[in-house]
């Protein structure tokens, strides 16, 4: 009986298991067909000694054994065992020295590498993953984006769950042996849910996106046909890339704006508000399918209730991506857009502190009344069909097999989002900021929008005559990370001279209200540098660096910045240095 392929590898997979191996190799095994015959396989060992079998056959059932036939995916099989249970030894020694040496040898081989650390396996790796633990190690983290993991995050993610596949939804997958991969699943959904307080007969959610640009554009993929319209927050006032963006030249950029329409709004270039009127007018006329609020640089609290009110009248699905504030969200310490939106999408590693990844969190169940209502919503049905649309639209869409590891990790992240510590926690990260932003404006600096709700604020570096890319490459010299962004400047028009600064990561490694005064001193002593080194340097742009790295200014501040940063053990690895 011919097989297909797919058997073929089966029974590959079967003979190369140790133990099966072992006594393939050892015990005399029959076949009644052609199935160990695939070229290049291991069971062409078989066929070798099958010469041998029937000798030994007779001898071996002398000495009292048994033969038992099974079949084996529909082929008999014959394998003798002695009669008291055991499997019966080779009697034919001089085949076993022949052949066990060499399997022993392609064994050895094979499982070489197989429980070496990283830094006997790959110490060029190993050194720069050292390097880069020092960098994180002893320097002041103010990516708004950012932030540290916790030791049982970390272990999920370097764990064996990586070895699995399980392409399809908990209880429904492709392969099998899914049976504790889907536990963690169903566990990471219901975690996911009762962090964010949602009611399991309103709310559903799939935690296998691989990032949330991925999340959002399975979202936009799931609901929308290419070409369809959707809006969200442009860059320059806070917006994300996947909500749509192309350059001002036309040039599309992210895959939301390649294959969807996208036209977005903006804040009100004076006030670094969200300008509600001209986003409402602007809705009305393009008539977006898909609504997007939440962004990565916006300070302030969104009004989701006018978001909705909007998208109601203009037929829209209201999607919030709530990547930079789901820790706020989930911890209640700021609006939730749950209340108001039909989707939500979050980042799992920002404020959340979780591993790297997305999420989707969709409506389902009876339609609130007044989209039921709305002419656009043209279907008549009054009951969202999301679930079907989105989950299949990360996999099998735009996505394979999810990450297990990340998926475990995020379930224990989720956990523990769910207490009285994360709340503590976010609590302290929004006063950080609040003591940063203080820190600067009695210095005069100016901040976007005034100062900030939330957990990062946007400082204009123009008022001290110094560049965004200036201070951002100052500020890395001396140990302190933070980004330069777009912003609309004092005059109203787009300036390159914004940085975005946050305070999660810091808050992770135990920083409180005092510690970011000091941070602040340091932002401002960066900024201060900044000048003189643009002074110095301005025509010598090419030897900047290199000029950089010998200022003893710089030096000296990247000092102070080290020995701050030396009191604060990085979570997850034990130690300061
Ligand atoms: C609002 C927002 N959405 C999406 C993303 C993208 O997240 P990821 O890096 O997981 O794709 C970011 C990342 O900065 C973000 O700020």
């Amino acid at each position: 009986m011919a097989l297909s392929p797919a058997h073929s590898d089966l029974s590959l997979g079967f003979n190369s298991h140790s133990m099966l191996s072992a006594s393939i190799d050892c015990f005399p095994i029959r076949t009644g067909s052609s199935f160990l015959d695939t070229p290049g396989s291991v069971p062409l060992q078989l066929l070798e000694q099958r010469s041998d079998i029937s000798s030994v056959n007779s001898e071996e059932e002398e000495l009292g054994s048994v033969k038992e036939e099974f079949s084996f995916l529909g082929h008999p099989v014959c394998l003798k065992r002695h009669r008291d249970g055991h499997f019966f030894p080779s009697s034919n020694p001089s085949k076993r020295i022949a052949v066990e040496p060499r399997l022993e040898s392609r064994r050895a081989a094979v499982r070489a590498w197989g429980n070496q650390t990283i830094s006997v396996a790959d110490p060029e790796i190993f050194n720069i993953m050292e390097k880069e633990k020092q960098r994180q190690l002893k320097g002041i983290e103010l990516v708004a984006s950012e932030n540290f993991v916790c030791k049982a995050v970390m272990e999920a993610l370097g764990s064996h769950l990586t070895n699995k596949y399980s392409e399809g939804m908990p209880g429904s997958r492709n392969y099998t042996g899914n049976e504790y991969i889907d536990q963690i699943e169903f566990l990471c959904l219901k975690r996911a849910l009762a962090a964010f307080d949602l009611d399991p007969e309103k709310w559903s959610v799939n935690v296998q996106p691989y990032s949330c640009t991925s999340a959002n554009f399975a979202v936009y993929t799931g609901l929308l046909l290419p070409g369809d319209r959707i809006m969200g927050l442009e860059t320059p006032s806070g917006g994300h890339l996947s909500h749509g963006y192309y350059t001002p030249s036309g040039k599309n950029i992210s895959a939301a704006s390649i294959f969807f329409n996208s036209l977005s709004y903006k804040v009100n270039p004076q006030t670094g508000y969200i300008d509600y009127d001209r986003l409402e007018e602007k809705a009305l006329d393009y008539r977006p399918k898909i609504l997007i609020c939440g962004g990565s640089s916006y300070p302030r609290e969104w009004d989701y209730a006018r978001f909705r009110s909007i998208a109601d009248r203009c037929g829209a699905v209201l999607m919030c991506d709530m990547a930079h504030i789901s820790g706020l969200v989930a911890a209640k310490e700021c609006a939730s857009p749950f209340d108001y939106c039909d989707i939500v999408t979050s980042t799992t590693h920002k404020s959340l502190r979780g591993p790297r990844g997305g999420i989707i969190f969709y409506r389902k169940g009876s339609k609130l009344k007044k989209q039921c209502s709305h002419p656009s919503q043209a279907d008549g049905s009054t009951h969202y069909d999301f679930e079907e649309k989105i989950n299949f639209a990360v996999f099998p869409s735009t996505q394979g097999g999810p990450h297990n590891n990340h998926i475990a990790a995020l379930a224990i992240a989720l956990k523990q989002v769910a207490t009285l510590e994360y709340k503590a926690y976010i609590q302290q990260v929004k006063k950080n900021a609040q003591a940063l932003a203080s820190a600067l404006l009695r210095r005069n600096c100016r901040l976007v929008t005034g100062g900030t709700d939330n957990h990062l604020l946007l400082w204009d570096v123009m008022t001290f005559k110094i560049t965004g890319r200036y201070y951002e490459k100052v500020c890395e010299m001396c140990h302190i990370t933070i980004n330069k962004t777009a912003i609309y400047g004092v005059n109203g028009a787009i300036s390159r001279e914004g940085v975005r600064i946050g305070t999660p990561a810091m808050t992770s490694r135990g920083c409180v209200e005092s510690d970011f005064e000091m941070i602040a001193e340091f932002l401002l002593r960066a900024a201060q540098i900044t000048l003189d080194v643009q002074r110095e340097h301005a025509k010598q742009q090419k030897n900047l660096v290199k000029a950089l790295q010998q200022n003893k200014d710089i030096v000296e501040l990247r000092n102070c910045v080290e020995m701050f940063s030396s009191q604060f053990a990085l979570p997850g690895l034990d130690s300061c240095w």
